[in-house]
């Protein structure tokens, strides 16, 4: 992870989303469908508080669509309204703008009757890193490219980014910190590339990818890569796979750096197959 943080930083990153919250109708919180709980801050709900949210699920366009389901269900078991989106196409912005439509209903009623009609609904994102921020940003104002940094917090310019559906964003998303302590969680944010390979070198972090999906996914490891699974070590299907995809050195020897690579990269980019690496626990 780019950023270290620490207490004084995740303090004042609370500091900073809770005044920003003040200034918005609903909060657009993001985390990865492939990985949703180990995506989630771990205080966002004591954060956020009262106020109206939705949980979007991104990237779920490399997601499963069962998994998808099943966590929709879960929220909606929580009471707070979710919806699946892949902000890179923009597919699933019209049912957010519906859900958010709705979650706003009572304060733009209150709005009307004191006069003020077609009041914009104030929203702000919030997620942890690399998680498509600037992207549903970018894709719901139609704007291109602008990168949020990922510096922990808000930046203090408090811009509103007009979007269809008569909706006003800040233009700089909430940049919450991950949850650290759990060694699967940190795995999981690793496998997608949230935490850019330094929780492990990047030849451990693939084994542990290919004995993740030998275990839960044996079919789509079989059919990407053409290889029996049956009976051999997570190691020697490391092994196969980079033979089948001509990653040798000198001598014969796999060449483990490029395998590995290609694995994580092929995962990250969905091309393994549609994969939702956990699930609810209750
Ligand atoms: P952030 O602001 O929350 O940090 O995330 P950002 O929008 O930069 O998105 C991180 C990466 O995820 C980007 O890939 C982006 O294209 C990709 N992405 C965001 N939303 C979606 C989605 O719904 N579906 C898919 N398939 N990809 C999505 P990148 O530019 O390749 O960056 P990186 O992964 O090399 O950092």
């Amino acid at each position: 992870m780019n950023i270290n943080w620490y207490p004084g930083h995740m303090k004042k990153t609370r500091e900073s989303i809770q005044k920003s919250l003040t200034m918005v109708d609903i909060v657009f919180e993001l985390i990865d469908a492939r990985i949703p709980a180990s995506s989630q801050n771990p205080v966002i709900d004591s954060i956020v508080g009262e106020k109206p949210r939705v949980i979007i699920l991104n990237k779920s366009d490399l997601a499963n669509s069962h998994g998808n389901k099943i966590w929709q269900e879960y929220f909606l078991g929580k009471n707070i309204s979710s919806v699946c989106l892949d902000a890179l196409s923009g597919k699933g912005i019209d049912r957010l703008l519906e859900i958010s439509y709705d979650l706003t209903d009572e304060k733009r009623k209150a709005y009307e009757k004191r006069g003020v009609i077609s009041r914009p609904t104030r929203a702000m994102i919030l997620g942890i890193p690399n998680v498509g921020k600037s992207t549903l940003i970018n894709s719901l104002s139609g704007r291109k490219g602008a990168k949020t940094g990922n510096k922990p917090g808000v930046t203090k310019s408090n811009q509103w980014i007009k979007t269809k559906g008569n909706l006003e964003l800040l233009d700089t998303p909430g940049i919450l910190w991950p949850k650290f302590e759990d060694p699967d969680v940190g795995l999981n944010l690793a496998f997608t590339g949230a935490i850019k390979d330094e929780i492990l070198d990047i030849e451990t972090l693939a084994l542990r990818l290919v004995e993740r999906l030998t275990n839960y996914f044996p079919n789509l490891l079989n059919n990407r890569y053409n290889i029996e699974i049956e009976g051999k070590s997570y190691l020697e299907i490391m092994e196969e796979i980079g033979r089948r995809r001509g990653c040798i050195i000198k001598g014969g020897e796999i060449d483990y750096t490029k395998v590995s690579n290609i694995v994580l990269d092929e995962f990250r980019k969905g091309v393994i197959g549609n994969i939702t690496l956990e699930f609810p626990k209750e």
